[in-house]
């Protein structure tokens, strides 16, 4: 069996990251008996730097061929780019919306595990961390305000922006299924999160998820505000399983479910649409800071490898023997910068590759 990955190693740390992955990947095609065919697909800064746009139809094509496709990162430091000096539509991150866009990926799956290793990392307290957690969020990714009408006018004299969150039930309907999904495989229970008490768009959340829920009676729903999941995210993480979101609830409570593991270089991502592709990608940016130092955590991108396998490529053994190997290597005390702590043995982005390759 060979897969065709394409891969989108983008800007800042995004090469070097998505270099440990593929090693890995090797090591896993090499030990599960089957094989990756890569081919490079150029988005973000790089595009807007070779193509003057920072997502080609020659590219959405090559993810289009592809039977997945693992990302880097794209965008670069905002003060300094010559990037962002272009209008917003020309920026790196308009290609990462437009390929999520163009490719339908409308559940955007984003795990938060506090690891027992890591556990002096995490800023929450003693006995919270203690408890450990391991939560996953589902973020509508194509719609809401991310892909509402926009402008910015001049109305009787006075400059006036608008962004529109609209959601329709067919596109709630197909997220809360594929969550419940998710649900099932998991702890069978699944909260959404919304603002019902002042939005519509929530009201109808609310709504058709209740009616999905019906479908899934093993499965324990509940909802929740979003401040106060917000929150709940710091106080008792534990309590949560699956959190089910529109697309800017997501975005911002996916970085706090960051946060609160210690380090955003340990989360993988994957956003999938109604067949069995998938984009996958790290949680954490594109780093300008660190770019080319050899120092980025490659693991949140390698797990993002392994997220790949499960749920692209049905290749849940070879997935398991990814994080089976990320565990061992951290267990045996090796940590990039970002997750260093006393008595452990510090080590760069490629030699975190070697070891989980190794490992597997
Ligand atoms: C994310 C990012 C993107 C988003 C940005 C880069 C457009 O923050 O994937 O969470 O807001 O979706
Ligand atoms: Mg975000």
């Amino acid at each position: 069996m060979e897969y065709k990955i394409g891969l989108i190693k983008g800007d800042g740390i995004g090469p070097e990251i998505v270099e440990e992955a593929v090693k890995v990947l090797d090591a896993a095609a090499g030990k599960y008996g089957f094989a990756f065919n890569y081919t490079d697909i150029c988005m973000g800064g790089c595009s807007i730097d070779r193509f003057g746009v920072p997502l080609t139809d020659e590219a959405i094509k090559a993810a289009k061929e592809s039977d997945a496709v693992l990302m880097g990162s794209i965008g670069g430091n905002a003060a300094t780019s010559p990037w962002y000096k272009l209008e917003p539509s020309k920026r790196p991150e308009a290609g990462l919306l437009g390929i999520r866009k163009a490719l339908n990926l409308f559940a955007n799956l984003r795990p938060s595990v506090l690891y027992e290793e890591l556990r002096s990392a995490c800023p929450l307290s003693t006995a919270t961390a203690k408890k450990g957690f391991d939560l996953i969020i589902v973020r509508e990714l194509t719609g809401g305000l991310y892909f509402g009408e926009r402008y910015t006018k001049d109305i009787d004299g006075t400059e006036t922006a608008v962004d529109t969150l609209s959601y329709n039930e067919t596109e709630i309907r197909r997220a809360a299924v594929r969550a419940f999904d998710i649900a099932m495989k998991r702890n069978k229970k699944l909260t959404l999160v919304d603002k019902a008490n002042v939005l519509d768009s929530s009201r109808l959340w609310r709504k058709v998820t209740s009616q999905v829920a019906k479908d899934y009676p093993e499965v324990s729903y509940d909802t929740m505000l979003v401040d106060n999941c917000a929150m709940q995210l710091v106080k008792d993480p534990a309590q949560f399983d699956v959190l089910l979101t529109e697309n800017m609830f997501g975005d911002i409570l996916s970085d706090e479910a960051a946060m609160i593991t210690g380090s955003i270089g340990m989360l993988p991502s994957a956003s999938l649409n109604d067949s069995r592709f998938g984009l996958y990608e790290p949680s954490g940016g594109s780093a300008p800071d660190i770019a080319g130092k050899n120092i980025a955590n490659p693991i949140a991108t390698i797990l993002s490898a392994a997220m790949m396998l499960r749920y692209s490529l049905d290749q849940d053994k070879a997935a398991e023997g990814i994080e089976q190997a990320v565990r061992q290597v951290l267990k045996d005390g090796h940590r990039t910068g970002d997750i260093m702590s006393d008595g452990c043995h510090r080590v760069n982005t490629d030699e975190m590759g070697d070891l989980i390759a190794g490992a597997l």
